[in-house]
């Protein structure tokens, strides 16, 4: 905080927002809708992805490398737009920070809480962000009688990442995956991952549409923008247009990375830059 000369230019300072890869523009998208002013960086983790099969010590060095990297672009605060980073790394990455930080999981729960009527909600997520049982902590936190139904679907993500949004294979592996949930009755169900929401209209079709999906997006963003309200930090300069506040970093593969946040961003990205995240 120091480097920043006064409170108008950390107001300018953007908002860093990460993901394992393209999942966290879902987030980010978010974000650009409820205060548009902000600056983004993003960064996908493209190199390394997925991050849902991986150890929680591998999710809390990744994660820690690219805090370094957005804190080296001087960010104001970060969003880890990633549940399995939120489960495993955010807590103690919080500790090491001067710069508030947010995850996807603590909104999403709390939503999902206030939307079930019968007080069953399904989760599904990641290996990861099952395993670590973090959803079903949070909600039972906020109503113990709410039951919770976790779901790994470790495959959604593979799906996702190769534009297979749409497509009868993704069909036939949601209808397995998801008939544990509907078997039990559930009234919501989260969307505990953040590359889910581009499936979402697959989810919604197999678990019927009577069941409500929580997108956690939809929080986070709410959260993140009451956070830079409290503490003076929202950006009220009305800058250039759309993809001038915004920067996309990646550690593999841009241009397939960039044709990608084309087609779930408003704003076109011109471009997306490659680093070596192992440098930090
Ligand atoms: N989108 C991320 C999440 O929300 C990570 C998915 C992955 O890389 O496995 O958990």
């Amino acid at each position: 905080m120091e480097a920043v000369k006064n409170k108008e230019e950390w107001a300018a300072a953007p908002i860093g927002v990460f993901d394992s890869g393209v999942g966290g523009l879902t987030v980010a998208r978010e974000i650009m809708r409820q205060i548009p002013n902000e600056r983004i960086i993003y960064f996908g983790d493209t190199a390394r992805v997925p991050y849902g099969s991986k150890s929680k010590e591998t999710i809390t060095r990744y994660s820690r490398q690219i805090v370094r990297f957005l804190q080296e672009q001087k960010v104001k605060a970060i969003v880890a737009a990633c549940n399995t980073a939120s489960a495993y790394a955010l807590d103690e990455i919080e500790k090491e920070l001067d710069i508030p930080i947010i995850g996807v999981v603590k909104p999403g729960a709390k939503v999902a809480a206030e939307t079930t009527r019968n007080g069953r909600i399904g989760v599904i997520g990641t290996e990861g962000t099952i395993g670590s049982h973090i959803y079903s902590t949070y909600i039972n936190e906020i109503n113990k009688d709410i039951q919770v139904v976790e779901k790994a679907c470790p495959l959604f993500v593979p799906l996702v990442e190769e534009g297979l949004w749409q497509d009868p294979v993704t069909d036939e592996i949601a209808a397995r995956y998801l008939s544990v949930l509907t078997d039990s009755g559930i009234d919501t169900l989260i969307l505990g991952c953040t590359h889910y929401p581009l499936i979402r209209s697959t989810v919604q079709k197999t678990v019927g549409g009577e069941v409500a999906l929580v997108n956690p997006a939809y929080e986070t963003a709410r959260e993140l923008k009451g956070l830079l309200e409290k503490e003076n930090m929202l950006n009220n300069e009305k800058q250039g247009l759309g993809t001038e506040r915004y920067r996309f970093y990646v550690s593999d593969m841009a241009d397939k990375f960039r044709t990608f946040a084309n087609s779930i961003l408003k704003y076109g990205i011109l471009s997306a830059k490659t680093i070596n995240i192992e440098n930090y």
